[in-house]
């Protein structure tokens, strides 16, 4: 069978986004500036990274996940019909509301978020079901961890049975079951997020998280760090990949960028230096823009920074 498309199972959100000069404190109240929302959620993000960056193959990006029946639902739905992906598996649920992320984004461009799941949590192993052909046919699964970890996991395992590779980016961080490791090509955890699963203190030494995920038995763990790089921990050992330099005004979506474009360069056969180089070349461009989905590259703008051979 000739595997063809990417996947993406995930949520769907609108981003409130507020600037500040610094991220507010428990309890305190702090003027903003430049308010904006826009559609967002790390799974529409990802879709649509992956769809801008997989050579403008129209079709070559599919979506499951759910919004409500509301102006946001339709917004975002809008959103992602516009970057050509095919959303026959997007639900639009009577009577539940889009998910909704809250986000403050400081002058250093660093984010926190506050998350309201709605229709994201009405995902079900139904929908995955629906779904089947699709995901057993594709080049690749991308999940992430706004959906319920029951219908991510039940989409794993659909495509680990199908020999369908996954990659799964553990955002936001939460315990997952131990038989998941075996079904996961690609585990793509921010810093923080690789110390929690791998059942560390905030701050722990990157390359020790990343070990400790093989020890679990995810066959190839690569951690995002920002500016300073990335960590990659597989059979062969722990390399680490230095950041392209970039002037980040925004990190929002970059995550994603970086998932959607490692996606889509492995499923054109890059191997995987080449693909955290491409990977990297799309984040770097999105840091230096305002939004998620507002911040990400072309495959026409990431090809811009390839390096020329000598
Ligand atoms: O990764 C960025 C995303 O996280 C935002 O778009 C927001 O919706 C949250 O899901």
């Amino acid at each position: 069978m000739t595997r063809a498309g990417i996947v993406v199972l995930g949520s769907v959100n609108i981003d409130l986004v507020l600037r500040c000069e610094r991220l507010p404190a428990a309890g305190e109240t702090l003027a903003g500036r430049d308010f904006r929302s826009a559609p967002g959620g790390k799974g529409a993000n990802q879709a649509v990274a992956a769809a801008r960056l997989a050579k403008g193959q129209a079709g070559a990006i599919s979506f499951i996940g759910c919004v409500g029946d509301d102006a946001f639902g339709h917004t975002a739905h809008a959103a992602l019909a516009d970057e050509g992906i095919n959303l026959q598996h997007l639900h639009v649920l009577a009577g539940e509301a889009t998910g909704v992320a809250m986000i403050f984004v400081d002058d250093a461009g660093r984010n926190c978020i506050g998350l309201s799941a709605g229709a994201n949590a009405a995902l079900t192993t139904s929908h995955v079901d629906a779904a089947s052909e699709l995901i057993a046919a594709a080049a690749m699964l991308v999940c992430q961890l706004e959906s319920p970890l029951p219908v991510v996991r039940y989409a794993i395992a659909l495509a680990h049975r199908a020999g369908v590779p996954v990659l799964l980016n553990p955002a936001p961080a939460q315990a997952l079951p131990a038989d998941l490791a075996k079904q996961v090509t690609w585990l793509l955890p921010n810093e923080s997020e690789a110390a929690i699963l791998a059942g560390f203190a905030h701050g722990a030494d990157t390359a020790a998280s990343a070990s400790r995920l093989t020890e679990q038995g995810f066959d190839n763990v690569i951690v995002t760090l920002g500016e300073c790089g990335v960590v990659l921990a597989s059979s062969g050992g722990v390399q680490h990949f230095a950041a392209q330099p970039a002037q980040a005004i925004d990190t929002t979506g970059a995550g994603d960028t970086f998932a959607a474009a490692f996606a889509v360069a492995t499923s054109e056969g890059k191997d995987v230096v080449e693909a955290i180089a491409f990977a990297q070349r799309a984040a770097a461009i999105s840091v230096t823009r305002h939004g998620a989905m507002a911040s990400m590259p072309t495959r026409a703008d990431v090809d811009a920074t390839a390096p020329t051979s000598p």
